[in-house]
């Protein structure tokens, strides 16, 4: 021992954690070594739900080509229940659901998709039902009889048992238990918003947790109902209607505690909800992926227009999500865009992050409300590594190769796919397509870059421009 000054053992002690960051966590149950994508019924439906719904979905998920290209949990989110039966079981509501919940999740099974359902760490769920707090062990075994794959639980009327980062632990560790108890995979979602710095915690019992009050479909709109905001780690409020660059900026600093196992879940998506610009939805859409947040479906997919299915359908974005490494970006440096005759409120941001296979993922985001030339420097692009001065490297876009509209109208009518061109993942995993370099995965090359060369951009309003470097 005396031949290691204090200081030189800190010194290590430091490298180890830093080892350990840059490892990857490991998951809990073994589910989630890459965020879960699927689609859940709440944002474009609330408590309208019902087994047509679902079922009716499903199919069109499947015609659609969302299942291969890993869309495969279909959730039920709240208001499916009736109440609690005689012997204390849940019971689904038999007019919403008269087959019962088996059946939804055999007829869904029948189609390769994976079933997600919906309660509370709270005596109610959010919209009134009863919730599992204290029910946890029945429940979690009512789920498993019905061969559920996935549970989304919530944190509405938790009897005031939240407020530091053990008692809200605690409340999500026993419904964790109870679900590992019944010997069946069952992916665990945690929806506590945030609340506690659950990133900090969530991943010792679950496989991803909400960072966030709920999402509401508007780039950057402030509302008071949504009151915490980026510099708030520790949310007491959380609330809703939080805009997507308000989500964002929470999940700036949290990346470090997310990874294969364990995800920040910055809510369902609302591309196809609402009204964003397209160059929102591709906006939203990139930056959801690339910090590894699940890719969760908020749309009503009967009802896609032809541009927000071809955002959902872009496998070179996917792909980043996807990532075998799944590490989330970060974000690198931020700019307040001065107003310019009143409209330029807003700010830039330079987002990058390493993959798998060495390449890197980079987003120049607009998100202001005039278009702007954007520009990352190399050394800012790679701030963690020190090859910078000596390599160069391709810049492929990855939105260059997004499914025509004419496709994409064509598809979204009922028309069938051409999987010459289109991207399955199921039978191709997105492991083995990027270990393969597969064309449908890299977008297009456009750029040079190295430190002579930056990376530069048009980036339009409210939008990104997204590229995965390679070596060249
Ligand atoms: C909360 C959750 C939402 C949704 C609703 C259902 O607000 O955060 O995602 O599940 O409850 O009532």
């Amino acid at each position: 021992m005396a031949k290691y000054s204090t200081f030189s053992l800190a010194c290590v002690l430091l490298y180890l954690n830093d080892v350990a960051t840059a490892a990857s966590i490991n998951s809990y149950n073994g589910l989630g070594l890459t965020p879960q994508m699927g689609w859940d019924n709440w944002n474009a439906f609330a408590c309208e739900v019902n087994e047509e719904l679902l079922l009716g979905t499903s199919e069109k998920i499947v015609q659609l080509g969302l299942r291969d290209l890993g869309y495969k949990y279909v959730i039920l989110d709240d208001c499916w229940s009736s109440g609690r039966a005689a012997n204390g079981s849940l019971v689904a509501d038999s007019k919403k659901f008269p087959n019962g919940m088996k059946h939804v999740a055999d007829e869904l099974h029948g189609k390769d998709l994976l079933f997600g359902m919906y309660s509370s760490a709270g005596e109610y769920t959010c919209g009134g039902y009863p919730g599992s707090l204290d029910h946890e062990d029945a429940d979690a075994t009512s789920f498993a009889s019905w061969d559920v794959d996935y549970l989304k639980y919530d944190n509405c009327f938790n009897r005031g048992q939240f407020g530091t980062p053990e008692t809200s632990f605690k409340r999500y560790k026993a419904m964790s238990d109870a679900l590992n108890k019944t010997g069946r995979p069952i992916f665990y979602s945690l929806c506590n918003w945030g609340q506690d710095l659950t990133s900090y915690w969530g991943s010792a019992i679950s496989n991803s947790w909400r960072i966030s009050g709920d999402i509401t479909a508007s780039f950057d709109r402030p509302d008071s109902r949504c009151p915490c905001d980026e510099d708030d780690y520790d949310c007491k409020l959380p609330g809703f209607h939080c805009s997507i660059m308000n989500i964002l900026g929470k999940a700036a600093p949290m990346g470090q505690n997310a990874g294969p196992g364990g995800w920040n879940d910055l809510d369902c998506l609302e591309v196809g909800v609402g009204s964003l610009t397209d160059d929102e939805e591709v906006a939203h859409f990139s930056m959801w992926s690339i910090v590894k947040s699940p890719l969760v479906i908020g749309a009503d997919v009967n009802k896609l227009d032809s541009t927000s299915y071809s955002v959902y359908a872009n496998p070179a974005v996917i792909a980043i999500n996807q990532d075998p490494a799944g590490v989330p970006a970060t974000r690198i440096w931020r700019k307040q865009v001065p107003q310019v005759d009143g409209n330029g409120k807003g700010e830039i941001q330079l987002w990058s992050g390493p993959l798998d296979n060495g390449d890197q993922v980079v987003a120049l985001l607009n998100g202001a409300s005039i278009p702007m030339t954007m520009t990352a420097k190399v050394d800012d692009i790679f701030i963690d590594s020190d090859e910078v001065s000596v390599s160069s490297w391709i810049a492929y876009d990855l939105w260059a190769n997004r499914l025509a509209n004419s496709t994409a109208s064509s598809i979204v009518q009922g028309g069938s796919l051409d999987y010459s061109k289109y991207y399955n993942a199921t039978e191709l995993p997105y492991a083995s397509g990027l270990a393969k370099n597969d064309s449908r995965l890299l977008g297009q090359p456009v750029a040079n870059v190295s430190i002579k060369s930056p990376l530069s951009a048009y980036v339009p309003a409210h939008g990104v421009a997204l590229y995965r470097l390679k070596k060249a």
